[in-house]
């Protein structure tokens, strides 16, 4: 199998909730597909040579001051173009058309209808094996009210005349409504028809060219130099581990730090986990005292994540000296690897100084420590959550390991709101083991992105025999999700919410209120701080 990837797909971000959703569905069908600011110059372009652009949508108005807008060198590359949304609406402006504010907002679910050529429309590329009408997911206000002199028309929605534009002499199209989400059922097909038929695409991003390619980076940045990662027992730092080890062997040390605020049986059972699935050198930590002292009196998220950050940090700094001072080995620990995934990179940084903003610092990416004398090696930074479980499975990881639930790096911290008190960590985490047995016995743990609970910082009044309580809530959370950006909760069956509600009432002291979270991401977000 080719490890060169001969052809990718470059997105220009101007500020959509969806661009990495663009990005998904691209490499779903096996083509590569990146990320870059809006305002990449086309020198830069040009030199990344990437087979076709797609412009995405943005919360902006072509129109407004502050528009985001692109050098216009990149209509001369001579590279495909698909616009979407506002990527649409800078098409026609740019090329001389009108964009106006519509008195209509359309937003939600529309039809388009494809205007139909002499020879039918699905013989246009862009539309191969298309019907003449599909449904579509609008969310616009502007609209393209006069089109640019080269430009046709190809198709309608109810509000926009102009919801598909195309230069085919210029390899130029626009599509007014989002085919990237899943409202939009045939959507993909149109961005398949983009990718393979226009921009000639070679589906060559498979698992296998990726393992083969990040070895050789890995090998190329680490060179004879010794790497620690950090593990969590989570997939992400798992996969991270079994790749770096297939790269570099025995230059990996994984590091495991019992922080204090694991769940329950977590230090056994990575332990376990990890002896049985490969040989990798894992030293054992014990930080609790440490993590939990520095936490006291703290309240406030982002100062319990970075607190988090930097005591991880501080622990791997001085197990690498520990173990240079008693290593033969020339070579210090130069490198720390992590687990990062792309929405992590996402959502905790602009990506090359797109307009979206901070929602958490994940710590394994916004939370690090100036100071940290490591260098990173990061080689899930490009993937989404279930390309990584590809990668694992095809490294040979069990099924067991890599359909666990993700668990957030700061651990409990994160679902103890208000202070982290050892009595805190004890109620939240019985109440934890709790849930993670009722959702396995019933079959639902699998079928959920994730299952937890939430110790609020609210107390409330109860009766209990004849007695009455003044005790803890626990908040359940159940959320289903394909990659952690977007997230609805779980239509549990009652019963089932029934049982996991009494279990912690009656086996965890402390606790006489459960109530269940019914907030989809957005606007909330999945962990609770
Ligand atoms: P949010 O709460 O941002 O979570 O909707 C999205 C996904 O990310 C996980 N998460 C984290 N993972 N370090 C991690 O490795 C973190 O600091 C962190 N915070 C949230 C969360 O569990 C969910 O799957």
């Amino acid at each position: 199998m080719s490890s060169n990837l001969t052809s990718k797909i470059l997105i220009l971000d101007f500020g959509s909730q969806y661009t990495q959703v663009i990005a998904r569905r691209i490499r779903e069908f096996h083509v590569y597909s990146e990320i870059n600011a809006y305002n990449t110059s086309a020198a830069k372009i040009k030199k990344a040579a990437p087979a076709g652009i797609i412009l995405s949508g943005g919360p902006a108005s072509v129109y407004s001051p502050k528009a985001p807008q692109l050098d216009q060198q990149i209509y001369e590359l001579g590279i495909p173009i698909l616009g979407i949304c506002y990527g649409t609406q800078l098409i026609a402006k740019d090329f001389g058309g009108q964009v106006e504010r519509s008195v209509h907002r359309e937003y939600g679910p529309g039809i388009l209808r494809l205007k139909s050529s002499p020879t039918g429309p699905q013989t246009r590329p862009l539309f191969h094996g298309l019907p003449s009408e599909i449904e579509v997911w609008n969310s616009h206000q502007d609209k393209i009210t006069v089109l640019p002199e080269a430009f046709q028309t190809f198709g309608q929605t109810e509000n926009s005349t102009n919801a598909v534009i195309g230069c085919p002499e210029k390899n130029i199209y626009g599509l007014q409504f989002h085919p990237e989400v899943g409202h939009t059922p045939l959507g993909k097909n149109l961005l398949e028809n983009f990718a393979l038929k226009i921009c000639k695409c070679v589906p060559n991003w498979t698992v296998e060219s990726f393992i083969e390619r990040s070895c050789a980076a890995i090998r190329d940045q680490v060179r004879e130099g010794r790497v620690l990662l950090g593990l969590s027992g989570g997939v992400d730092s798992t996969v991270a581990a079994a790749l770096l080890h297939q790269a570099i062997g025995d230059q990996l040390t994984c590091i495991f730090v019992d922080n204090g605020l694991l769940r329950a049986g977590e230090r056994s059972a990575v332990k376990e986990l990890f002896a049985d699935n490969f040989h990798i050198r894992l030293k054992t930590v014990d930080a609790s005292k440490n993590f939990i002292s520095k936490l006291k009196g703290v309240t406030e998220p982002e100062r319990k994540r970075r607190i988090i950050g930097n005591e991880f940090v501080r622990v791997f700094q001085n197990t690498a000296q520990e173990l240079q001072g008693r290593s033969s080995s020339k070579h210090p620990f130069r490198f720390l690897a992590q687990g990062t995934l792309y929405p992590d990179v996402i959502e905790s940084v602009s990506i090359a100084g797109n307009p979206s903003s901070l929602i958490k610092s994940h710590h394994n990416v916004g939370g690090l420590p100036s100071w940290m004398k490591f260098e990173l090696v990061e080689p899930l930074r490009q993937l989404f959550k279930d390309e990584v479980r590809e990668v694992g499975l095809k490294l040979g990881l069990s099924k067991e390991l890599i359909y666990r639930q993700p668990f957030p790096g700061p651990g409990l911290a994160v679902r103890i709101l208000g202070e982290v008190t050892r009595a805190r960590l004890r109620i939240l985490r019985e109440a934890d083991t709790i849930v993670i047995q009722e959702m396995k016995s019933s079959g639902w743990y699998y079928k959920v992105w994730q299952s937890f609970a939430v110790l609020l910082p609210v107390r409330s009044v109860g009766v209990m025999g004849d007695e009455r309580t003044y005790e803890n809530t626990i908040a359940l959370r159940m959320v289903e999700s394909r990659d952690g950006m977007t997230a609805d909760w779980v239509r549990l069956p009652y019963e089932l919410l029934a049982k996991i509600s009494s279990r912690i009432m009656n086996e965890v002291k402390g606790v006489n209120r459960v109530c269940y979270d019914i907030s989809s991401k957005p606007p909330a977000t999945i962990e609770w701080e």
